[in-house]
């Protein structure tokens, strides 16, 4: 098999886990969640796994990414990735085959009813089930290995969904050139969700969505800029007040904005 190099993990990596975080090195912590990804466009992640609260949970061996190129699981001289579509028609589709190859070897099976606890293989398109908060917690506390499926073109061999896929899911209504961008979206959601991935334990408590509501408004230094001022209540150390009127501006910003959460 001539898979490319995993660009998310690799050996310098680790080392750097060790000298960056001996805490959890020296706890040899297993991976709490691999995410793998499969596209025709592999560089298309080559930095974007490395900034922030993922390369922290990378380092800290919360989270295991590798990015595989479906590319190198054909057979044939050519390399297809993509064919024709039966029935005719225009644009090209997904071949089944060299898909059905990489969740073979990545998950040891092809049939969806033997893949190991924990498992989902997810496709990323637009016909699949608009993300929400609470379908991103529910993949944060109940998977192990997540496998996502980047589409690309006019789509994908029907029968990828039929066999492999556990999870369709689209992360809006709108239509992106290919499943990569929605693959960096789902996996950011995740991870940050991950035991240990954020700074605070409280940060993602308050998120947006996390009650049905956005977020309230946020306010730093300096207390005054040009001329606008941060609202009293927060400079007044009452923490039941503050509370009250977070609250109260988390309603007032959803009503405005998404009345639908409310419902
Ligand atoms: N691929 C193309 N459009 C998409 C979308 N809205 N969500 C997920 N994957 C996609």
């Amino acid at each position: 098999m001539k898979e490319r190099q995993h660009l998310a993990s690799n050996e310098r990596e680790s080392i750097q886990t060790v000298a960056l975080f001996p805490a959890f090195a020296s706890k040899m912590l297993a991976f709490r969640m691999k995410i793998d990804v499969l596209t025709i466009f592999p560089e298309f992640f080559t930095e974007v796994f490395n900034f922030g609260i993922i390369r922290r949970a990378r380092l800290a061996e919360i989270v295991e990414i590798n990015i595989y190129d479906i590319r190198s699981f054909t057979t044939d001289k050519h390399q297809k990735t993509d064919d024709k579509p039966f029935g005719g028609g225009d644009g090209m589709v997904m071949k089944a085959e060299p898909i059905f190859r990489a969740i073979e070897q990545i998950v040891g099976t092809w049939k969806r009813e033997n893949y190991p606890d924990g498992t989902r293989v997810i496709l990323l398109s637009p016909q699949g089930k608009p993300l929400k908060q609470i379908t991103v917690k529910e993949f944060a506390d109940q998977a192990k290995h997540l496998i996502l499926i980047c589409g690309r073109y006019e789509g994908i061999d029907e029968r990828v969904n039929d066999a492999l896929v556990t999870d369709e899911i689209s992360i809006g209504d709108y239509v992106l050139s290919g499943g990569e961008p929605a693959a960096i979206v789902l996996t950011d959601a995740i991870v940050r969700l991950l035991p240990n991935a954020l700074g605070s334990e409280t940060s993602a408590v308050n998120d947006s969505f996390t009650e049905n509501l956005l977020d309230c408004p946020h306010y730093t230094h300096p207390r005054e800029f040009r001329g606008m001022e941060v609202p009293e209540v927060l400079l007044s150390g009452n923490h039941a007040l503050i509370e009250c009127w977070r609250k109260e501006k988390a309603l007032e910003k959803t009503r405005k904005i998404r009345e639908d959460l409310l419902k």
